[in-house]
């Protein structure tokens, strides 16, 4: 079966022609970064306006690249909740249009449901069930994988998620959006035990649950306390703020582990890039004794690959959607995705 993808949700424009949720002929995403850089944050009607001008060029790539016409299309996919609702529905339109010319399926996909979903174009993915860590600029929470078609989140951030905290340090810091990616760089020549800076909600009754809002006010205190360093101390600052995040995130994840006796887990979502995040959860899979899976960068961040890839397992299931189908700008992780 072969399906077209469509992410719009945010600030990427994305579409992916992924053959059998696993092969994949072609994964085109037209980043609107330089368009957000300068306002430290995406601009809702920005976004929109950008997802319009790039949505159909998008598509024809996609389709170019995998040598292949809408004719040749089993089904269409496409993201429809949670994100920004006018830049949902731009790649939602542009599917149902799609779907009605060519009158192929069309089902809706969860965002989430997408970057739980990357990890299937992998080579060797992980078994079922498996704990799935999802860490990314909106949402920062522990899943756990029974089936593709039954997903349970086991807690979530109580505020920010943790890409939101890389993003509003690097703002205060003076470094740009979206920040972190700039941070993984900086910190890696940096010493992350120069500056202490709070684990919140790290203690073990707090279960599954993060918070990462006091983390960024910890930051703001040191900055108008010491101004924004440079050079080194930058390095020690960024090393030291991303080891806050780092930490929790890999401590909670081995505990839930433990507990839901689990020995595989992926992580997923535009944090998943991190790469002391990756170190350190593949150091702590090694000592606890469960295997991590981490999709390459490129698909950590908002793909289309991943919305076909999870879009395909809801076609097989004999799923389909209306031309009424609706952008949710906030919807919880479907358990039965
Ligand atoms: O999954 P994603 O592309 O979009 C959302 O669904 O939110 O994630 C974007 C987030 C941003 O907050 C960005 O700063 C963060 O992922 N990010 C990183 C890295 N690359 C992207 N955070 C830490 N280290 C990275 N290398
Ligand atoms: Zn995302």
């Amino acid at each position: 079966m072969r399906v077209l993808g469509l992410e719009s949700s945010c600030d990427e424009t994305a579409a992916a022609i992924v053959d059998d949720g696993k092969f994949v002929r072609s994964d085109v995403v037209a980043s609107q970064h330089e368009v957000h850089a300068r306002y430290g944050g995406v601009v809702p009607e920005l976004a929109s306006r950008a997802h319009v001008v790039n949505v159909v060029p998008v598509v024809q790539a996609a389709l170019d690249r995998a040598s292949c016409t809408l004719a040749e299309i089993d089904g269409i996919a496409v993201t429809n909740a949670p994100g920004l609702v006018g830049a949902l529905l731009v790649g939602l339109q542009t599917a149902k249009a799609i779907a009605w010319v060519t009158k192929k399926p069309l089902v809706g996909v969860h965002h989430l449901e997408g970057h739980l979903s990357a990890i299937y174009l992998e080579p060797d993915p992980p078994p079922m069930p498996h704990l799935a860590l999802v860490v990314s600029g909106g949402h920062t929470s522990l899943v756990r994988v029974n089936d593709h078609a039954q997903v349970i989140e086991l807690g979530a951030t109580r505020d920010d998620a943790a890409g939101e905290a890389f993003d509003k340090g690097a703002k205060l810091l003076g470094l740009g959006y979206p920040g972190g990616a700039v941070i993984d760089r900086l910190a890696r020549t940096g010493d992350p035990k120069a500056v202490a800076f709070p684990r919140a909600m790290a203690a073990a009754s707090t279960g599954a649950e993060f918070s990462f809002s006091g983390l960024k006010t910890a930051l703001l205190h040191h900055v108008r306390a010491h101004g924004v360093p440079d050079g080194q101390a930058l390095a020690d600052l960024c090393a030291s703020y991303q080891a806050a995040i780092v930490e929790v995130l890999v401590r909670k994840t081995r505990r839930i582990a433990r507990r839901e006796g689990l020995g595989h887990v992926q992580v997923c979502g535009g944090v998943a890039a991190n790469h002391a995040l990756r170190v350190a959860l593949a150091a702590a899979g090694a000592e606890d004794e469960f295997r991590v899976y981490v999709p390459p960068p490129a698909r950590c961040t908002d793909n289309a690959a991943m919305i076909a890839a999870a879009g395909y397992h809801r076609l097989i299931r004999g799923e389909r959607a209306g031309l009424d189908l609706d952008a949710v700008p906030s919807s919880p992780l479907p358990r039965g995705a």
